[in-house]
């Protein structure tokens, strides 16, 4: 019941104008969600414009920070010969969109920053690109010929191939394989070099030669950390937060929040959370209103 309101909220939301901005902080929330026990209103930022097929897929959402820019992967049209692109807006002033464009045919479907550079590691059907977000320059970086599924940046490159298992660290002309034997469908690595995997059986946190499975969804959609280091997972409609025990193996996937659709999730320089409902972009703040709906963890 209450979810369906909220559908409805969210609909008549995303039609409205992109320069009207709704108010967040009333004390009667309208749209507002618990996620896990802090209550955040959602708000419709824009909608992201490029040339989606009919069923808007974007798997992957990143801001470059030091600009304010939202970088995200998408599906073009099924004429397009290309089947991964990505895209960038910036999230003030100028809200056209770009698409990168190497000027060849590339499916550059995977992608992360390093935000220390403004150096936007890209990767798909020709191995590794970087662009220096400062000059626009795309110069090749790595495994040229290989196609690449995931691109996560903690200080080096780390990536897993197409039809390949492990994940490959890159260290200047040195590269390493982590985890072998597992095929890993998406993963980020942690502060403190913990590994969160999705592989073909499950989700997993390991480091070094440990590794533990914390939930046997093979169907989460994306994984991501906030500015704080907290890590996200998410599927079609529920928000988790993967709780790191003080021992790995005490290690939980524990649900927070319901939340009709999502598609990708990222987080703002204020640690807002960004998602996307179809092409619409929306952010959701912690608000001092109160939520309507009841806390998941009271159930
Ligand atoms: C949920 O909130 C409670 C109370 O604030 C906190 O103790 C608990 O750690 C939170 N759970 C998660 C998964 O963040
Ligand atoms: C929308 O995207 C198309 C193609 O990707 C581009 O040509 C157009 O300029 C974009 N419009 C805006 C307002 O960003
Ligand atoms: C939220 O609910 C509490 C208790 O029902 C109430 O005291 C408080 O004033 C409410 N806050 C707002 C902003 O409506």
């Amino acid at each position: 019941m209450i979810l369906y309101l909220f559908i409805v909220g969210i609909a008549s939301a995303s039609a409205q104008d992109i320069t009207s901005n709704t108010t967040t902080d009333s004390p009667s929330c309208s749209f507002c969600i618990f996620i896990n026990t802090t209550c955040y209103s959602v708000s419709y930022m824009l909608n992201l414009n490029a040339t989606f097929r009919t069923e808007v897929v974007i798997p992957k959402m990143v801001l470059l920070r030091s600009s304010n820019t939202l970088f995200y992967s998408f599906e073009p049209l099924f004429e397009d010969e290309e089947y991964y692109k990505t895209g960038f807006v910036k999230l003030e002033g100028d809200s056209s969109t770009h698409v990168i464009n190497s000027g060849q045919i590339f499916n550059f479907g995977t992608f992360d920053i390093d935000q220390d550079n403004d150096l936007i590691y890209i990767g798909g059907s020709d191995g590794i690109y970087v662009i220096d977000a400062k000059t626009n320059k795309m110069l090749s970086y790595s495994s040229r010929g290989d196609t690449i599924t995931n691109i996560f940046f903690k200080n080096f490159v780390y990536f897993t191939k197409y039809n390949e298992k492990g994940i490959v660290v890159k260290n200047g002309d040195y590269f390493r394989t982590y985890y072998e034997d597992v095929y890993v469908k998406n993963f980020i690595v942690t502060k403190y070099d913990v590994f969160v995997i999705l592989s073909n059986t499950g989700l997993y946190v390991g480091k070094g030669d440990a590794m533990h499975k914390i939930s046997s969804n093979v169907f989460i959609r994306g994984i991501t950390m906030d500015l704080d280091g907290n890590i996200y997972a998410w599927w079609i409609d529920e928000l988790y937060k993967v709780v790191l025990g003080s021992k790995l193996k005490y290690s939980e996937l524990v649900k927070v929040a319901e939340i009709p659709i999502i598609g990708a999730l990222a987080f703002d320089n204020r640690n807002n959370i960004l998602f996307t409902l179809d092409k619409s972009l929306y952010v959701m703040k912690k608000t001092n209103s109160n939520c309507s709906i009841i806390p998941v963890n009271d159930e």
